[in-house]
Parts: structure tokens; sequence; C-alpha cells
């Protein structure tokens, strides 16, 4: 399984026409590639290799591509699905507007790529919503920045941010867009694994954010790690300021961008560091579990072609030192002083849970080892908000990555929270 998957993520990745890379395909990646086109569909090869506007136009739904630039400028791009195919499908119709935030190594990619009828992008339009899909920074879509270059040789400038700066400042930067965009006061906020992290810790910091919501729901909703149950992430989490001053060192702020998986894995970390081999050999797991019963084998190539979509190495020392000090707090620089000058205080402050306000609703699973239920227990018993719910999919084995790709996510977790928007 683990092998299969892997040369897939090469071939995926290596075929991406958009993201050419420098180094010419070698004689064993073309036979693969040809091996998987006679076993795939030509329509799911497409799809792996569409980027995400192309690929909501090809299933005829209308899209928009809208850029924001960021107080600290990061250039983030959104795509917008404003109405639907073949239900709600007149246009210039004021619409609930619903803003849509991807997890980590993910994409706005995640909400289409299942197409039609299962994409909770889609499914939104039909049901008559103005659908906004964010990127966080660092990401293929969001990989631009007004003058840092991410590219830069042994220059990390760019790549020095966590989900501290995604909830602080992407999200609410890209909610402001929206609301000015549509003329709403207010919007529906869905977020899926970081995207509800990046949530909490906007409506912590930012309180005042809350107003603009109308409602919150957290797909597979991580704030507390201390029960995390990923192996990787377990590995990596005593060496998080390790992992980050080793990559700071070696020039790498960047971890498993969209075109050179294998390349930058391989030659950048897989060469001796310790600390780093349980990602070299877990490089599929890292986004989290899934259950077979929930995989549809099928659309694997489409799957691969979008994820992982590149973060910072600093977003998962971020997750790392969470699961080792079993806190939610802000991101720790390694020693008192710079901890000193940024915040104040020796340690990293706790995101304070108590100032969020906005209706949360918390959607979890049995079977997450990002999102255990202890952990999702102990974030819903310090949410502030007056409406604060839970639900618990119905379904033992369903994991984390099902709630984006799994084959029931639609019956286990889109229609309960459609219905709960369609009632706020
Ligand atoms: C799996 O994906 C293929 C291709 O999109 C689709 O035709 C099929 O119906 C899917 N299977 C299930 C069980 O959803």
């Amino acid at each position: 399984m683990l092998r299969g998957g892997l040369l897939l993520v090469i071939a995926a990745c290596v075929a991406t026409p958009a993201t050419a890379t420098s180094s010419p395909r070698s004689n064993y990646i073309q036979e693969l590639l040809v091996a998987i086109e006679s076993r795939y569909s030509n329509n799911v090869f497409e799809d792996a290799n569409l980027i995400v506007p192309d690929l909501i136009r090809k299933y005829r739904y209308p899209v928009e591509v809208h850029h924001v630039t960021t107080s600290d400028g990061y250039i983030l791009e959104m795509h917008r699905i404003p109405y639907g195919r073949d239900a709600n499908n007149a246009p210039n119709l004021k619409r609930p507007v619903i803003f849509v935030m991807h997890g980590v190594l993910c994409s706005s990619a995640d909400f289409v790529l299942m197409g039609p009828g299962s994409g909770l992008g889609y499914l939104l339009a039909e049901e008559g919503f103005d659908v906004w899909m964010g990127n966080a920074r660092g990401n293929y879509y969001s990989r631009k920045h007004v003058t840092l270059n991410p590219d830069a040789i042994l220059n990390t400038a760019f790549w020095q941010f966590s989900y501290d700066e995604i909830g602080n400042i992407d999200v609410p930067s890209m909610i402001d867009y929206v609301l000015q965009v549509t003329g709403e006061q207010k919007l529906h906020y869905i977020g899926h694994s970081q995207g509800t992290t990046a949530f909490f810790v906007m409506a912590s910091m930012r309180p005042a954010y809350n107003n603009k919501i109308i409602s919150m729901h957290a797909l597979a909703p991580v704030a507390y790690m201390a029960h995390n149950e990923n192996l990787l992430l377990q590995a990596i989490a005593p060496f998080s300021n390790d992992i980050e001053s080793i990559a700071s060192l070696v020039g790498v702020g960047e971890f498993l961008p969209h075109t050179t998986v294998m390349t930058w894995a391989g030659e950048a970390l897989c060469r001796n560091e310790v600390v780093f081999q349980p990602i070299c050999s877990n490089i599929l797991f890292l986004i989290g579990g899934w259950d077979e019963s929930q995989h549809n084998a099928t659309m694997m190539p489409v799957i691969l072609g979008h994820t992982p979509a590149g973060s910072s190495v600093k977003q998962f020392a971020h997750y790392g030192q969470g699961i080792a000090q079993k806190g939610f707090r802000r991101y720790d620089h390694g020693s008192i002083l710079a901890n000193l000058a940024k915040y104040g205080t020796a340690t990293p402050p706790s995101y304070d849970l108590s100032k969020i306000s906005a209706p949360v609703f918390l959607h979890y699973s049995k079977s997450d080892p990002l999102a255990v239920v202890a952990d999702v227990d102990r974030l819903f018993s310090e949410i502030g908000s007056k409406i604060l719910s839970r639900f618990l999919v119905p379904l033992s084995s369903f994991s984390h990555i099902d709630f984006m790709y799994g084959i029931s996510a639609k019956e286990l977790v889109y229609d309960r929270v459609i219905n709960i928007i369609k009632s706020m």
C-alpha cells in the first residue's frame, strides 16, 4: 500500500504540466506513467493534472480567481464558485457566503477534486451558496510574496510562518476581502484540520472577527494534540524545535511542495538526519489516517495530483510543539530571549479559547489519529461560544482525510453541515 502510494506520488507530481521541474524525467518515470495511464481512465488522469480553476471549468461550474495581499506581503489565491450548475444557477443573485479553508499540505483542490456530487465546494454551490475557497500562504496557489522569494537559495525568509500567521493574518485577510467583494456583513466558515486550527487562532487572538461569522463548522478539529496518534507527528514532537533549526541550517523552509516531493524529500531530508527518517518513510500518512472502506482507489491519482500542496517546516514544528507541550500555544521560538522579544514571556502564551464567541459546530470521528476524541473534548470544554455543539460521525472507522476524500463524506458529514447552515 505505502510503496504503491509513493510511486503514485512520484508519478502524479512529475506529470503535472503546470509545475515542470528542471530535472528530466527518467525512463523509469515515463514507464510508470504509461502503466498508470493505462490503468486509470483518461478522465481521472486529466483531473490529476488540472489546476483548480481549470478543473472547476471542466465540470462546467462557474469559477472566479481572486488574489488577496496580506499586510505582510503574501499573495493568496482564492477560488470562488459563485453559484450552482444544475440548481441555484442564476447568476447575479445574492446568496449566503461560505468561506472554506483546507488543512495542512492541502489546498482548495480538496473541495472539488472528488468531483460534482461529492466535492463539498460543488455541493454547497448547488445548495444555493456563494462558495469561496481559501489557500494558505506557502501552498501551491499562494506561493507568492510582494518581495520575498519562496525559491531563494539558503534564505528561508518566505517560509517563516506557522499556523499562527495563517490564523492571525491569512484567514482574517481573506474574510475581509470576501465580505468586501460580496457586500455581506457575515459569512459561514467551514474548515478542515488546519483550517480549523487557523480559525481557533483567529477567533481567540482577534476576537472582533467572531462578529463576522454566522456559524463555524470544524471538520476534524485540531487544537489540542496531547493524545495525537499519528506516528510521524509523535516521532517529530520531541525534536520540534530542532527540526526547524536543522532545516534552517540547510536552507530549507518549505515542506512537501507540490512539484518536487520526492526530489526534495530525498535530497534535503532523507540522507542522514535521524530526525527526518520517519518523515521519509511516511510521506503519505502525514495528512492523517484514512479508513480503507472510505477510500476510493480509482481517485488516488487525482488526490495525489493535488496533495501534498506544500507547507512550511514551521507548520509541522508548531504541531509537534503542541504534542510535546500538551497545550494549544503560540509558536515556541526555542529560546527564552526569542520568546521574550516576541511575546514578552519566556514561554509562548496559550491561545485563549474562551474568547471565541461565534457559533461553533465540531464534527469529529472516533478513529481520527489527528483529532482524537479526548483532545476534541477538551477543545469543546474550553471554547467560550454560547452556541456550541459537537457531532461524532456515525461510522467509527471514519478518519481524518475521509472528511475530504471519503466515499460517504456527503452522507456522514456534509449533509448535516448544510442542514445546520440553512437553519442558522
Ligand atoms: C470512485 O471514483 C470513480 C471515479 O470518479 C467513480 O466512478 C466511482 O463511482 C467512485 N466509487 C464510489 C464507491 O464512490
